[in-house]
């Protein structure tokens, strides 16, 4: 094993491996950071003159790649070369729930993980450090290591046989703050067996982050650690959705819950407001890993109890959408609406598990027309949500009977609001803070209705332009 790391491998150009190896290429310039992916069109996008073309939208992201893209970040297909040529390799490649099989639903899809750990195991040179970053249910890092040895049994002839180590490093951004997330994290988590592989990644890290902030643990309690950081925050959200439809109920507001029990520093403030749902690539797929793992070892009231984290949201997204449907007179079929925001949060243009998607399905299903407003989104990643292809307007008008789902992409926030029946907020960009409501009181058709999800509007300035206003938790 080497004594310092020269050069990165990093296996996945996506949400995850771009941001990470992006900022580790900029803390360390002495490093010679290579992120590959089998995805053409993604690295031709990373490598793109126009860094608004880069395909993953996070604030400060452009500006890092800028710096550091060919001096010592790399985009490419080029896999073999690549593995060949690192000391340490992170694997970072998508792991969906499964859709069929054993676990269906519920347990990750490692096949990418595999296929990446044969591609490493095949063409590695001398000793590599093999880092598993993307979520991973437990014992992940087994799968990999079998993986590996086993060819390396089969490679006994070669007189420079690989040797490997693999470590679990577990990424805790939080998309939309990626950067900032990656350049001052809360802690990096190490979990794994050899001290100096161990020691080698820390002192990466090492370069910006102090020690006291680098946890080493076993590698088990390293993949677990990350699995419940996540469902622990999913049950957050889940916690105060439910409290917020408690707050409708009985005339109590959400937002002074939140404040008031926020303020126990045993609670603490964060991740206690209600939205529409949780969505994101992690939440959910995590919270199952977890409710799978406890099927497996026959703990089934934990199994139930996490997965009520996720029958909560997948409920409190229908009842937002059941209750639009209810204001506006028990029907939306042939009814304008404006969506505003299809991403799953703020200032990332992923949609994966947005609210967005059920709530705009179930309006579709009722009937209604929807102009949807995203301004990072773009229509063909709506499209293939919705499973639904996008209609001119005035085809729409023509259609209006045929029972087709209805909806166009409008990038003009007023022109989204023209002629509808209601806005629903439903991320919360701020652009949406903004609207002027009088100005769309006038081109709404009335009675208008203002549905916010995410408590940006300002309650009053509705008020003021005699619109009809719902938002979440608010039973007052
Ligand atoms: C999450 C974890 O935060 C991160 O540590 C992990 O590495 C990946 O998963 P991410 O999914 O990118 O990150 O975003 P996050 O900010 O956690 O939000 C997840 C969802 O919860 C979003 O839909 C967001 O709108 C929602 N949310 C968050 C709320 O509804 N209320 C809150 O108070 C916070
Ligand atoms: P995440 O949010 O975990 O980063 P993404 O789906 O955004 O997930 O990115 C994962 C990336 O990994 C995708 O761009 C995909 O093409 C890439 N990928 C999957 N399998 C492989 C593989 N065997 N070799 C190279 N890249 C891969």
């Amino acid at each position: 094993m080497k004594d310092k790391i020269e050069s990165i491998c990093c296996i996945g150009a996506g949400y995850v491996g771009g941001p990470s190896m992006a900022v580790i290429a900029e803390k360390c310039p002495e490093i010679k950071v290579n992120v590959i992916d089998i995805n053409e069109k993604r690295i031709e996008r990373w490598n793109s003159n126009d860094l608004k073309e880069l395909p993953i939208y996070e604030p400060g992201l452009s500006k890092v790649i800028e710096k550091c893209r060919n001096r010592n970040l790399f985009f490419s297909t080029s896999i073999r070369e690549n593995i060949e040529n690192a000391d340490m390799i992170f694997i970072s490649v998508n792991t969906p729930t499964k859709v069929k099989g054993l676990g269906a639903g519920k347990a990750s899809d490692l096949k990418w993980v595999e296929a990446c750990a044969r591609q490493v195991a095949k063409y590695s040179k001398g000793h590599t450090i093999v880092v598993e970053k993307s979520t991973l249910p437990v014992r992940t890092a087994e799968v990999i290591k079998k993986i590996l040895s086993a060819y390396q049994s089969d490679s006994t002839e070669m007189p420079n046989k690989p040797t490997f180590d693999v470590l679990s490093n577990p990424e805790f951004l939080a998309e939309g703050s990626a950067v900032y997330d990656l350049e001052f994290p809360d802690r990096v988590l190490i979990g794994g067996e050899n001290k100096k592989a161990i020691m080698l990644l820390s002192q990466i890290y090492s370069k910006w982050i102090s020690e006291d902030k680098i946890l080493h643990t076993n590698i088990w309690s390293s993949e677990l650690a990350k699995l419940t950081a996540n469902a622990f925050l999913a049950q957050r959200i889940s916690s105060i959705n439910s409290i917020g439809a408690i707050c409708e109920a009985t005339g109590a507001d959400v937002r002074e819950v939140s404040r008031a029990i926020g303020s126990d520093k045993r609670i603490g403030s964060r991740f206690l407001d209600s939205g529409p749902g949780f969505g994101g690539s992690c939440f959910k797929k995590d919270v199952l890993n977890l409710v799978y793992l406890a099927e497996h070892f026959g703990l089934l009231e934990v199994a139930n109890f996490w997965e009520s984290v996720v029958h909560l949201n997948n409920w409190h997204k229908r009842r937002i959408s059941n209750l639009v449907v209810q204001k506006l007179f028990g029907t939306v079929s042939g009814k304008n609406i404006t969506i505003l925001g299809f991403a799953f949060k703020a200032n990332t243009n992923d949609t994966r598990e947005s609210a967005a998607i059920q709530i705009c399905s179930d309006l579709l299903e009722e009937g209604a027309r929807l102009k949807i407003h995203d301004p990072k989104v773009k229509r063909e990643q709506i499209e293939i949500c919705l499973n639904a292809p996008t209609k001119e307007l005035n085809k729409i008008d023509k259609n209006i009977h045929n029972n087709e789902l209805m909806w166009i992409k409008e990038k003009n926030l007023y022109e989204a609001i023209r002629n509808s029946d209601a806005v629903i907020i439903l991320t919360e960009w701020e652009e949406y803070s903004d609207i002027n409501w009088i100005k769309a009181s006038k081109i709404m058709r009335k009675p208008s209705w203002i549905f916010d999800s995410r408590s940006i509007v300002n309650p009053q300035k509705v008020n003021e332009a005699n619109l009809n206003f719902w938002r979440i938790g608010d039973g007052s």
